[in-house]
């Protein structure tokens, strides 16, 4: 008899990738996945651990499951991701529904430990084993035109506040011809665009060089249209790369480059090891190669000792970049990292500067919107629209298009004219080709 599997993933892309994976190499256990929690007969929470309250909700969200284990005493909960990482048997102590806590680095073997917690064991397996994850994982399935692929895992930049570096471990490089052969795969099955995913994406590097190479590798794949890569460093970002985005088309014109402050001062104690002016020198050469170049950074304010100074610098490089979009967090404080030992900023302090520093962010991403209008630009179709008749895509600049359309435009790439924009959107019509 099959089972039923729920998911629920919480944090970043490559998170979300993995709970992907960990539903297919359950399929293979008899488990199909399922969208009603309530039907399901194991529940699998993929956490994230980058601030407080996305790595206390995994509590609350096991509290919730109490009524239904209580009417399904079977019910498996398992915890993945990098909370699992991070706090492994703190998980079961403190929350003992809890059957099985895997992190992101093991949970290939999900298939022998689950043989364990179905004998009765609670099991907890946190470790970092050096063999190759994707090795062991079966072959993808994708259920869209576009595909996430795994190229790099893990940070060794240790920024002062963050967790990564201890929830997913030491920077590791997939080689260059696995890749090859899952995108070769993937395109196979119809997909057309590849966001290829690392903590670290452009500190990724082969015997043959970093990853403008394999981006230029990739690019021969025919059928293979779009590359998209996230999330970049900026110190990672070499001159190889930066010429790729002039001279590779199949490289979109939209890139995420975390900035996180512009004072040099903040940047300096957030040891981010570059300052304000070189990400702007940075962002220069980059639009010098590809000028359309459209740009996301991730922000953190009210970092410990920031002043309003400090804050106004932010400000200041935003307005001197001009973001087409870009996520905005309040500093939170987490343990274990050095950042973790300083004074916090007020929390109504850094909450004021969130809201200003989302207001100028806003503006800009309108600006960057309102400016499409008018434009014919390529659309690769993913699904049906929010409205009924309608189906929804993504620019090359990643930005969310709808159109009047059926069901057939799916997996195509189609010219259209923009005719409306809003704040996280795009509306348009077909023009023929
Ligand atoms: N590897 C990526 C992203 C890491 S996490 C990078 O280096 O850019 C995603 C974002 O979460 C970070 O860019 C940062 O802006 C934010 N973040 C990380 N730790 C945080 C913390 N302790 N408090 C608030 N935001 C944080
Ligand atoms: Fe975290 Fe910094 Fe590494 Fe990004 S580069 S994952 S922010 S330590
Ligand atoms: Fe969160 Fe881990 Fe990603 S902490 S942001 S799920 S790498």
């Amino acid at each position: 008899m099959t089972k039923k599997l729920f998911v629920k993933t919480y944090g970043c892309q490559m998170n979300v990738h993995d709970g992907e994976r960990m539903a297919e190499l359950l399929a293979g256990q008899g488990y199909e996945q399922t969208d009603k929690q309530e039907e399901a007969d194991m529940v699998l929470l993929n956490t994230c651990h980058i601030r407080e309250k996305a790595a206390e909700k995994v509590y609350s969200d096991i509290g919730r499951l109490k009524p239904l284990r209580a009417v399904k005493p079977d019910l498996r909960i398992a915890v993945a991701g990098c909370v699992a990482q991070a706090e492994g048997p703190e998980i079961i102590a403190r929350a003992p529904m809890v059957d099985l806590v895997v992190g992101p680095q093991s949970y290939h073997n999900l298939p022998r430990l689950m043989q364990r917690m179905e004998a009765g064991e609670k099991v907890v397996e946190t470790e970092f084993p050096p063999e190759d994850k994707f090795a062991h994982l079966p072959p993808r399935k994708p259920r869209a035109p576009t595909a996430f692929l795994t190229v790099q895992e893990g940070c060794d930049k240790f920024c002062a506040f963050c967790v990564v570096p201890y929830t997913r471990g030491a920077e590791v490089s997939r080689p260059a011809a696995r890749i090859l052969s899952e995108a070769r795969a993937l395109v196979g099955q119809g997909v057309r665009e590849i966001t290829l995913l690392g903590q670290n994406v452009n500190a990724w590097h082969g015997a043959e060089g970093g990853l403008a190479v394999l981006v230029r590798e990739l690019a021969r794949i025919e059928g293979l249209d779009r590359i998209r890569y996230t999330t970049s460093h900026p110190n990672d970002m070499d001159e190889a790369l930066i010429a790729a985005h002039g001279g590779e088309p199949k490289l979109m014109p939209f890139l995420h480059l975390p900035v996180q402050s512009g004072s040099d001062r903040i940047l300096k104690a957030m040891n981010r090891k570059h300052k304000a002016e070189s990400y702007l020198r940075l962002v220069e050469r980059l639009r010098v190669a590809r000028p359309d170049l459209a740009l996301s950074s991730d922000f953190i304010v009210g970092f410990p000792g920031e002043t309003e100074q400090d804050f106004q610098a932010t400000l200041d490089l935003v307005e001197a970049v001009r973001f087409a979009s870009a996520f905005t967090f309040a500093y939170s404080s987490r343990p274990g990292t050095p950042a973790a030992e300083r004074t916090p900023v007020l929390a109504e302090e850094a909450h004021d500067r969130l809201l200003r520093l989302q207001a100028v962010i806003a503006r800009q991403q309108g600006e960057a919107q309102a400016a499409m209008v008018g434009q014919v630009i390529p659309v690769l179709f993913e699904k049906p629209g929010r409205l009924p008749g309608q189906m929804a895509g993504k620019s090359e600049h990643l930005m969310a298009v709808s159109v009047v359309g059926s069901e057939s435009l799916r997996g195509e790439i189609r010219p259209v004219r923009v005719t409306a924009a809003f704040q996280n959107s795009l509306g348009g019509e077909l023009v023929a080709p």
